[in-house]
């Protein structure tokens, strides 16, 4: 299966992920945990990305396009991928679909988080990482058993810089502008699901595995 997840900051696409991989067997590629990656090993990548990704702006096409294509060559994800955060353009959707073309694969399935904007900021601002795995929680919805600490390494959580209210402003401006005209690329294709992700973490899981199964 070759899947695309598109929502706004903070829709869940970094939360399901994981539980989709494991139930379909497939790789993971998040396009905004790679440059955060990148940023903090100060790559040359990470260099050019920090700034944009510090304001909630988009990092060019040619970097994110670059990232993808080189990942999607890895025999981890032949047999079929999960794509968190990419594309978010309809640049990137366009090169995506030649890159998968020449593989002789397509996009199978989009699933579209629809989550309203008042309730991200909540979502953003209590949300904890543990960098190294990609794990997150949430202070309120989906607390660590112990506060600041991840469940399995005990290594110390952190919270996104581009995490605060501010950001998020600017985060939620580049989604509607420039990621709406990809949910309608892929709806003229017809391969669009609608998801309710609003709902608790779990309803939304059972959403998605309907969907795919
Ligand atoms: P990226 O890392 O992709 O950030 P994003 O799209 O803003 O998405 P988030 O990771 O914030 O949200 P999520 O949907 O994963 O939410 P999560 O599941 O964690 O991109 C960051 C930056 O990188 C961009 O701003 C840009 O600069 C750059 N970038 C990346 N890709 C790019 C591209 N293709 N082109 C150009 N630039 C690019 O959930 C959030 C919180 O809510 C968590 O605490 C979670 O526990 C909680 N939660 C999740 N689901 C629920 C639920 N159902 N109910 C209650 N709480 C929930
Ligand atoms: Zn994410």
């Amino acid at each position: 299966k070759r899947i695309i997840l598109v929502g706004p900051p903070g829709c869940g696409k970094g939360t399901q992920s994981p539980i989709i991989k494991e139930d379909f067997c497939l790789c993971h590629l998040a396009t905004g945990d790679m440059l955060r990656a990148a940023v903090a090993k100060k790559t040359p990548l990470g260099l050019q990305a920090k700034a944009a990704m510090d304001k909630g702006e988009l990092v060019t096409d040619d970097l994110v396009v670059g990232i993808i294509d080189e990942a999607l060559t890895r025999p981890s994800c032949s047999k079929g991928f999960i794509l968190d955060g990419f594309p978010r353009t309809v640049v990137q959707a366009e090169k995506l679909d030649a890159m998968l073309e020449k593989q002789g694969h397509k996009v199978d399935k989009v699933l579209n988080f629809n989550v309203e904007d008042s309730v991200l900021e909540e979502r953003i601002t209590g949300r904890w990482i543990h960098p190294s795995s990609g794990r997150s929680y949430h202070s309120k919805f989906a607390p660590p058993k112990v506060p600041g600490i991840d469940d399995i390494s005990g290594e110390p959580l952190i919270q996104r810089k581009d995490d605060t209210a501010e950001v998020l402003k600017s985060r939620l401006d580049a989604f509607h502008k420039q990621t709406t005209p990809v949910i309608a690329y892929y709806l003229q294709k017809g391969i669009v699901v609608d998801l309710q992700a609003e709902k608790p973490a779990k309803d939304v899981t059972s959403q998605i595995e309907k969907a795919l199964s």
